[in-house]
């Protein structure tokens, strides 16, 4: 039977692994995989990636080159030849799932695979979508595509959904260690799955359907989503009150239950949480339901850039200066600490604000060099240098994002007036949370 083959291939390790999307979820599996002795074939549609990954070049930050020349050692190639895919026996899809100008979801990378793919499928392979998006997506965009091969599910082929729970810069956890959520489309299915993944993780979670393991990757962000949305309406409340919002959150998380420590800050940033919960409003419409705690916590998390300019003009202003003409440093662009990613950073609607009111806008990054341009923002930008003389000519430093590459001392010790949005100082005499 073609699913005991594939399951014996696996547990053999001759299984050969397909990661399409070379990307913050796709590297770390091709990692992960070839450690555990499997031959592992990276796709993606960028060149450059493939041209560097295939020398054992990372690009990424957090991964060290080394562990990419290790995987190339142990027979991973990256590839853009699409034919290769019948040499796989499981497929992962870790492409991008962002959200359209109306904030509707866009899988047109999802579907950009499915096509590329389709033509090389074969019958005794394992198809899986990593990528995070609304329930249903597997079985409207996966399984159609394989059925029109003359494929029957869970027969002759086999498809699931697992969705990554990847925390780029997280030391503490890595994917071995964190529980992995499977499911397939039917019984046979999610069995292949549970056998693949359990070869990477110490233990996976099989729920009922592909639909549920969707709809858990999307609860876990919009419970992130939700959670921050209410600790940054308090900061503005007990900012009001005069009552540090840090030491609140750190006295609450001393009790041993029913709390969660949140903590506030400029915003939110990254692939995920500003985004994924979106796909949810999106989908539930189709049902008639509107998601109220989705878009408050959206709407609430969005404005704190706004926050944040309006605490830092209001500091100049008693400085009797004003943010016009003022020159001003950013400190930090990546959407959270010490990694280099700045997709959806809350830092580039602070810079946009900023320029608007006329300020004089740095940047200083130690993790990014240059700012290239995105879908919504182009400032041609490079990172200035840190050092305390140049921190001194500026009239407003704003700390975003809190690397632990900076030196906290000196930077509070220079700058003329220093917001904090991440609550690393006390309010003092030139520091101000925001
Ligand atoms: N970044 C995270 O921390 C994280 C965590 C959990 C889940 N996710 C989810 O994982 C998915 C991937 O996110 P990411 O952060 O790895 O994205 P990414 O942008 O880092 O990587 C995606 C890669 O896919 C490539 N790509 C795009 N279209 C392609 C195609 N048709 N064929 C082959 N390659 C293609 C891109 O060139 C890029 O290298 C998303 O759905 C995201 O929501 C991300």
């Amino acid at each position: 039977m073609l699913i005991n083959n594939l399951k014996s291939k696996i547990q053999n390790r001759d299984a050969c692994i397909a990661v399409i999307g070379l990307g913050y979820v796709g590297l770390p599996l091709v990692i992960r995989f070839s450690e555990e002795g499997f031959r592992v074939i990276g796709f993606d549609i960028d060149e450059e990636k493939v041209e560097n990954l295939n020398k054992g070049k990372s690009y990424l930050k957090h991964i060290p080159s080394s562990s990419i020349d290790v995987a190339v050692n142990n027979g991973f190639s990256a590839t853009s030849d699409w034919e290769r895919i019948s040499e796989c026996d499981a497929i992962l899809i870790c492409v991008p799932t962002p959200l359209g100008s109306h904030k509707e979801p866009d899988l047109q990378y999802i579907r950009g695979t499915m096509d590329f793919i389709k033509p090389h499928l074969r019958a005794g392979q394992l198809l899986i979508l990593e990528s995070t998006s609304y329930p249903g997506t597997t079985e409207e965009e996966l399984v159609p595509v394989a059925e029109e091969r003359g494929f029957i599910i869970g027969e002759d082929f086999f498809v699931g959904f697992s969705p990554e729970r990847e925390d780029p810069g997280n030391t503490t956890f890595t994917i071995k260690d964190i529980p992995k959520v499977i499911s397939g489309t039917t019984d046979n299915c999610r069995s292949v799955m549970d056998v693949l993944y359990s070869s990477i993780v110490e233990r996976t979670v099989p729920v009922s359907s592909t639909r549920v393991a969707e709809m858990t990757k999307l609860l876990e962000n919009i419970h992130r989503a939700v959670n921050i949305g209410l600790v940054n309406e308090l900061k503005i409340v007990a900012d009001k009150m005069d009552i540090d919002i840090f030491e609140v959150i750190n006295a609450s998380a001393t009790k041993p239950f029913g709390f969660t420590p949140y903590y506030p800050g400029p915003g939110l940033g990254g692939h995920c949480i500003p985004i994924d919960p979106f796909y949810l409003t999106w989908k539930a419409k189709e049902f008639g339901i509107h998601t109220r705690f989705i878009e408050l916590a959206g709407e609430i998390n969005r404005g704190m850039p706004e926050w944040v300019v309006s605490k830092a003009s209001e500091a100049l202003e008693q400085r009797r200066k004003s943010l016009s003409g003022a020159k001003v440093l950013i400190l930090g662009v990546a959407y959270k600490k010490n990694v280099d990613d700045y997709r959806e950073t809350p830092a580039f609607k602070l810079m946009e604000l900023l320029l608007e009111r006329k300020a004089d806008v740095h940047y200083h990054d130690p993790y990014i060099p240059h700012l290239t341009p995105t879908r919504d923002y182009d400032f041609q930008m490079s990172s200035v240098d840190l050092s305390a003389e140049k921190l001194a000519e500026y009239n407003l430093v704003i700390l975003t994002t809190d690397h632990d590459a900076f030196d906290y001392e000196m930077i509070a010790d220079k700058s003329q007036l220093l917001v904090d949005t991440r609550g690393r100082y006390q309010n003092n005499a030139n520091v101000i949370r925001a």
